[in-house]
This record gives structure tokens, C-alpha cells and sequence, in this order.
């Protein structure tokens, strides 16, 4: 049996991140300029990451530790692939990638889709992509302490998705062209330690516990405006959506920096990406050109900036 790669992309949240964890819907999509590339081949049951200096573990390794969800997952395939009568044959599975770990990009969502589609197709098996996301959710839950399932739905999805915790998710189109900006903040931060910031604040300030009502109406508009190609609508969702998370407590001053930089670079909206307290910003370009807003934040130190265009170009 020869080797068998998967990839799958990294993602990207437009509404609803924390608030999804709620009962809140989310907008988000996948951001395929940064992949995660897995490769399995007949092996001894090992696992080889080049994302955690080289770590390597034993596929029946039960003990807690950066690669415990991945091994989790796969152990879940090979389960699976049992009740199907179909026999495991012991592999060696290679993650590479390019997702900044704790970036908010769903790095651990991204390895997770990627490594069970890799493990079933080189099983000569092709899993419902609702069996892949539950187990990439079961997974990351041991990685997160809890997870809404958004990020293995966005990073599994073929474009933009409404996405509500328990239900399926709902693919958008996209009724004009349009293009991201995004910027990495250079300070990771683990999505459990974020999550718990935000409900310490839930728990003790009202006008937080108000202001979660509002991504109801946030995530309406943002769907909305995608799908008709309104892009100035857009651009002012976006803006409140990020001023509703500064409420959260997800934002810190330097996330709020790089949002008012990308608004003077001339976007037509800006807000964090993902858990926050570090991570990612996203912005969305004036006439399909991101250039002022990359160079502003590069002359900020960011140290790296994307640029994607959605839909991917064929
Ligand atoms: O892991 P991140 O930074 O992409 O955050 C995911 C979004 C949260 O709502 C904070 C967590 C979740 O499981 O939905």
C-alpha cells in the first residue's frame, strides 16, 4: 500500500466566535492560503509533527499531550473502519503545515479534518463529511476543554458557512467577489485559556451577557451581505462585530490597534479572528485591493500577512 496525503485549510471567522459557544450563530470560512498536509503511509502506529519540534507518539498513546486529540481521532478511524469490516493496517501519520498553532486560524481543526481523511482514504474509504466533522469535534474538545464545532465545520466546508452549535452546518454563496487581509499578531494564545477569560466576564458583567444578544442580528447581517454581494454592509458588520467582542472581553488594546490601522488603511471593515487575546485580525479590502492595509501592518511589525480572495480563484 503506497502513501496517502489530505489537506485541509485553515479558517477564518466573520461572526460569532465565543457567542457560538452559546447557542449563537457564527459566519465563518475556510482560508485556504494556509494548509495543513497530512501524509500516511504503512507504518508502526506512530505519529510524526513537525508543528510540536518534531514530537513523535504512539498512535495508542493514551497519555495527555499536544498530539492526544490526533491520536483520539485516529483511534476513533480505526474503530470505525472495524464496524466496516475493514482491517487497519498499521501506519505512520506526518503532519506538516503552515497554520500558526494559537493563532485563531483553526490550526488544530485543520490537522484533525486533514489526518481522519488521510487515515479513511488510505483505508480505501471515503467517510460522510458529517462523520468527519463529528470526530474532529469530539476530538478538539480534548484540546479546547470545550468546542463549539465551528472551526472543524469551516475547515471541512467548501466555502462560507452559517454554522449553530448541535445543527448542521448551512452553506452561504458569495454574491460578489471579495478580498481578506489578514494579519498575524505575532502572540499565541491556547483557545481554552481565551474561552475561559470571556465567561469569567460573562459571569460578572451584565453588559457583556446583553451584548451576546446582539450576534443574533450580526451574524444575520453578515450572511446577508455576503450572499448579495453587499460589501460596504459587509465592511460595517464586521466593524460591529468586533466593537461586540471588545464588550466580550475577546479584544486587547493591541488587536484594537491593528483594527483602527486597517480602517485608516482604507478597509471597509475590520475585527479580530478566532478565541482572540492574541492572534489573528482580518480586514476586509476596499476594491479587491489589499495592498495599503498588508503594508500597514507589516510597518507595524506584524510578523506575517495574508491576502486571499474569495471565491478561490479556479
Ligand atoms: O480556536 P479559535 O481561536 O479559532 O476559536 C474558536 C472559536 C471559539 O468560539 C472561541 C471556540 C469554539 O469552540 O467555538
Amino acid at each position: 500500500m503506497s502513501e496517502t496525503v489530505a489537506t485541509a485549510p485553515a479558517k477564518l471567522i466573520l461572526a460569532g466566535e465565543h457567542a457560538v459557544l452559546h447557542g449563537h450563530p457564527a459566519i465563518a470560512l475556510p482560508f485556504p492560503a494556509l494548509l495543513t498536509r497530512v501524509t500516511v503511509a504503512p507504518g508502526q502506529d506512530t505519529l510524526v509533527s513537525d508543528r510540536y519540534l518534531d514530537r513523535m507518539v504512539a498512535l495508542d498513546d493514551m497519555s495527555p499531550g499536544p498530539l492526544a486529540p490526533l491520536c483520539e481521532a485516529l483511534r476513533e478511524v480505526r474503530m470505525w473502519l472495524g464496524r466496516m469490516d475493514r482491517a487497519w493496517q498499521p501506519v505512520d501519520v506526518a503532519i506538516h503545515g503552515d497554520i500558526p498553532p494559537g493563532s485563531g486560524l483553526g490550526s488544530s481543526a485543520s490537522v484533525l479534518v486533514a489526518a481522519i481523511r488521510a487515515a479513511f482514504a488510505h483505508h480505501g474509504s471515503q467517510p460522510p463529511v458529517a462523520l468527519v466533522r463529528q470526530m474532529a469535534t469530539r476530538a478538539e474538545s480534548l484540546a479546547h476543554g470545550t468546542s463549539s464545532g465551528l472551526d472543524p465545520a469551516t475547515v471541512s466546508a467548501p466555502g462560507p458557512i452559517q454554522f449553530i452549535r448541535g445543527h448542521a452546518p448551512i452553506d452561504l454563496r458569495i454574491g460578489r467577489p471579495f478580498t481578506l487581509v489578514v494579519a498575524d499578531s505575532g502572540r499565541a494564545v491556547a483557545t481554552r485559556d481565551q474561552v475561559a477569560r470571556v465567561q469569567a466576564r460573562l459571569d460578572c458583567d451584565a453588559a457583556a451577557r446583553l451584548v451576546l444578544d446582539r450576534f443574533e442580528g450580526l451574524a444575520s447581517r453578515i450572511g446577508e451581505a455576503l450572499e448579495y454581494g453587499e460589501l460596504e454592509a459587509l465592511g460595517l458588520a464586521l466593524d460591529d462585530t468586533h466593537e461586540a467582542l471588545v464588550t466580550l472581553g475577546a479584544s486587547d488594546d493591541s488587536l484594537d490597534g491593528l483594527v483602527r490601522v486597517a480602517r485608516a488603511a482604507g478597509a471597509l471593515g475590520a475585527k479580530l479572528s478566532g478565541a482572540g487575546g492574541g492572534g489573528c485580525v482580518l480586514a476586509l479590502a476596499p476594491d479587491g485591493d489589499g495592498e495599503a492595509i498588508a503594508a500597514a501592518w507589516r510597518d507595524l511589525g506584524c510578523p506575517h500577512v495574508w491576502t486571499q480572495t474569495y471565491p478561490e480563484p479556479a
